[in-house]
């Protein structure tokens, strides 16, 4: 497969203000976030020219900001108006859109109280998250745990965060598995390396609760077309003995989208009714051809 390098492509990102041609959205070396991990940032999705759950993927990015310790310059209504005209100006109507935010080079050393805040957005094509996708993907379990949110603000979305997916989803690949399933700190189940995960047993649908990993918004999301069908949630804390005690598995999250689960290690899923309905729902929600009331 050949690679189309992020740093060499045709296009426009955002970058401090200005619209700069894609090969010249460039920062220096000695960036405080690029050594310190307070990069904050979103994943989102548009379809049919509409950035899905655009507000609120914002409203995380200001949030997690102001969990690693500082406030992003620029105003949510701006980011969203960024968001749209970037797209129109790249001439994408399904694209992957990323905004972030970091802190600047004025400073290098753990303080970087006066680094400069700066922000951008980019966006571009981006197909399935995960290759044969309605198969159901193989999942292996990680060595590395979710930390406890008195170790770090687990819910930021925030690059420091990402070391451990990466190390997760890296490991997984090489053993041939599609992603890795992480517990936390206490051992309990919490999240794959970009995307919440939901079970299935006796026609009730468990999830883990939220305490100390990414309350995805495509999880929320997923919780609301099951409501609307019907299907009980149970939020819990799902201990690792129990995968075998599940008939169906499911994944969440903005790049997964909604993805059905064969395995984990060594326990088999079969994706079936409650897994199917959701993924066509979704798929109808985010293109604006179903409704359905936000509980969350
Ligand atoms: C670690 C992790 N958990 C969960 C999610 C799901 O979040 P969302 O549904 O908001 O994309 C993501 C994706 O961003 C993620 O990276």
């Amino acid at each position: 497969m050949s690679l189309l390098p992020y740093d060499d492509r045709d296009g426009w990102i955002w970058l401090d203000g200005q619209f700069v041609d894609w090969r010249d959205a460039k920062i220096h070396v000695l960036t405080h976030s690029l050594h310190y991990g307070a990069c904050v940032f979103e994943g989102e999705r548009a379809y049919n020219g509409q950035v899905f759950k655009s507000e609120e993927h914002t409203k995380r990015l200001h949030r997690s900001a102001e969990l690693v310790g500082y406030k992003i310059p620029v105003p949510a209504e701006e980011i969203n108006q960024i968001k749209r005209d970037l797209m129109d100006k790249n001439g994408f109507a399904d694209c992957y859109v990323r905004a972030f935010s970091w802190r600047g080079a004025e400073m290098m050393g753990v303080s970087a109280q006066k680094a400069e805040i700066h922000t951008s957005v980019a966006v571009w094509e981006w197909g399935n998250y995960f290759a044969d996708k309605m198969k159901g993907i193989r999942v292996t379990m990680s060595d590395w745990q979710r930390p406890s949110p008195k170790t770090i603000p687990s819910a930021a979305k925030a690059s420091g965060l990402y070391m451990i997916c990466t190390m997760a989803k890296h490991k997984a690949e090489s053993q041939g598995y599609a992603d890795a399933l992480m517990l936390d700190y206490r051992g309990y189940v919490a999240e794959l390396t970009g995307a919440n995960v939901f079970f299935v047993r006796d026609g009730a649908i468990h999830t883990p609760t939220p305490d100390c990993f990414l309350d995805g918004i495509t999880r929320h999301t997923a919780i609301d077309l099951a409501k609307a069908r019907g299907y009980e949630i149970i939020e819990r804390h799902i201990k690792p003995e129990e995968l075998s005690t599940f008939s169906e598995c499911f994944i969440t999250g903005t790049a997964a989208e909604i993805t059905p689960v064969a395995e984990i290690a060594g326990h088999t899923y079969k994706p079936s009714v409650i897994t199917e309905e959701l993924v066509e729902d979704y798929d109808k929600l985010v293109r604006g051809k179903l409704k359905v009331s936000e509980t969350a």
